[in-house]
């Protein structure tokens, strides 16, 4: 346990007529908190919390979150300042080493990440075995698991093999994601360039061709760069929690990486960007203006939710979609951004916003409500957009997979549970069972 975490008076717990004591912390920001590690041991009661939005499940000095002040810090930097000042190379070495590099660390930094984005010409074998269609964040999660094999790695890594592993993933995950989408739609791969810094380098693998140069727009580079800032840590959400999990085993950092990919792909976490696109074609499609499907996300016999709105944390707005707004209004109010989804987009906002269903339940847009509409406006196809959220998230993942490793003793992820399955019975022959 880190100095950082100061004791309060211990909680008394009565539990069948006797009483433990159990001891509370305060964290930097005034979080409290009851220790319950030696819980079960004392008294024999675990605690249940599903979906643990009551449970501290470690301590951490990347990323502040306060859900009802909507406040979003990176190492105490607010995510506003870095949105506006920073560049997202520069938060992912703030993230990864706690404090922002002077010009020669950025310089090597950025340097060693650019030289680092090339992969094994075998690993392009892999690309021509998925089917046609194949999903990009499918592709994505399996080609960073293989890196394993192609690169492998002792059990402990130094602390040198241990960066520079760092920075190979945050540079391959991108040209792993551009070769996917070039192969989803029969071009040939275009290859990284050393000439071109992350986000220009990203977009000319995704966008240029031997027969076309890409013609870098500045307004798309600061919009994807912001994105990816904006998605590039969030404390214990549901990827990073996963890739904590897995990372507990001692697997091997690909594998950990490849399990943040794995869950960040579904439509409730890292997934809704591409819903909020599908949701908006759908509308359109049904020739509505959003007002249908207000009343469908609010109706408990619907599934349908309205995607972009709510967040677990968040209870008052996401500050990631406050910065996002403003970038989105700006580039789809650029000459020739003309497209009917964007005012679609527009009217759910403006009904949900004074709707008494969302507002009672405190349900804003979140971040992924301004992204979708943004990756749409900056040409990228709607089924690469978590896989963006994966090239941004993946420098938080590794800097928690890092804090983790470093911790006094790394201890193994290993929840406990309450039984409500048959009590004890015994195995019957198949002649005897009804
Ligand atoms: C991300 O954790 C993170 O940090 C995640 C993330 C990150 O950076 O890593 O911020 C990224 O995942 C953002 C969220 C992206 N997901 C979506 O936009 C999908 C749509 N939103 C939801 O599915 C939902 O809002 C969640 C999952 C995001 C949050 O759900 P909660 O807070 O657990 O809320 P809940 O499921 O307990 O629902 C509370 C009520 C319910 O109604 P009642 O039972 O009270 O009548 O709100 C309703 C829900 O039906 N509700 C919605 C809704 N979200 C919640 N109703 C309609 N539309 C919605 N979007």
């Amino acid at each position: 346990m880190t100095d950082k975490l100061k004791k309060l008076p211990p909680a008394m717990l009565t539990l069948d007529n006797k009483t433990y004591e159990l001891p509370t912390l305060i964290g930097v920001e005034g979080e409290k908190a009851i220790d319950i590690s030696k819980l079960r041991n004392q008294s024999g009661y675990v605690t249940l919390d599903e979906g643990y939005g009551n449970t501290a499940s470690c301590e951490s000095a990347i990323t502040y979150i306060d859900g009802e002040k909507g406040i979003l810090r990176y190492r105490g930097y607010p995510i506003e300042e870095l949105a506006e000042h920073s560049r997202f190379v520069e938060v992912a070495y703030l993230l990864l080493n706690g404090e922002l590099p002077n010009s020669q660390q950025l310089l090597d930094f950025s340097t060693n990440l650019n030289e680092s984005s090339i992969i094994h010409e075998d690993m392009h074998h892999f690309f021509n075995g998925f089917p046609r269609g194949s999903h990009p964040m499918g592709i994505l999660a399996t080609m960073v698991a293989s890196l394993s094999t192609f690169y492998p790695l002792p059990d402990r890594l130094d602390s040198a093999t241990e960066q520079q592993v760092v920075i190979n993933l945050i540079s391959q995950v991108r040209t792993i994601a551009a070769f996917s989408y070039k192969k989803s739609i029969g071009e040939p791969l275009v290859y990284p360039s050393y000439k071109l810094k992350f986000v220009r380098n990203f977009l000319n693998m995704m966008f240029a061709s031997p027969v076309r140069d890409y013609e870098l727009d500045e307004d798309i580079v600061r919009a994807i760069d912001m994105f990816l800032i904006l998605h590039a840590d969030h404390e214990q959400n549901c990827s990073t929690s996963s890739v904590r999990t897995s990372g507990s085993s001692m697997a091997n950092v690909y594998a950990v990486a490849s399990s943040g990919i794995s869950a960040l792909w579904g439509p409730r976490h890292g997934g809704a960007n591409q819903h909020v696109i599908q949701m908006l074609e759908q509308i359109h499609a049904d020739g509505g203006d959003g007002t249908e499907f207000i009343n469908q996300a609010k109706d408990k016999n619907s599934t349908s939710r309205l995607m972009g709105f709510g967040h677990r944390v968040y209870k008052n707005f996401d500050p990631r979609a406050m910065v996002l707004k403003k970038q989105c209004d700006k580039l789809l109010n650029k000459a020739g951004v003309n497209d009917p989804l964007f005012d679609i987009a527009r009217r759910l906002e403006e009904l949900a916003l004074k709707d008494d269903y969302f507002i009672s339940r405190k349900l804003y847009p979140n971040v992924d409500f301004y992204s979708g509409l943004i990756l749409r406006a900056a040409g990228i196809p709607t089924n690469m957009f978590t896989v963006l959220f994966a090239i941004g998230r993946m420098p938080g993942w590794l800097a928690h997979w890092r804090e983790m490793l470093k911790g006094d003793q790394v201890i193994i992820t290993r929840p406990r549970q309450l039984y409500v399955g048959e009590p004890l019975r015994h195995f019957q022959d198949i002649d005897q069972r009804p």
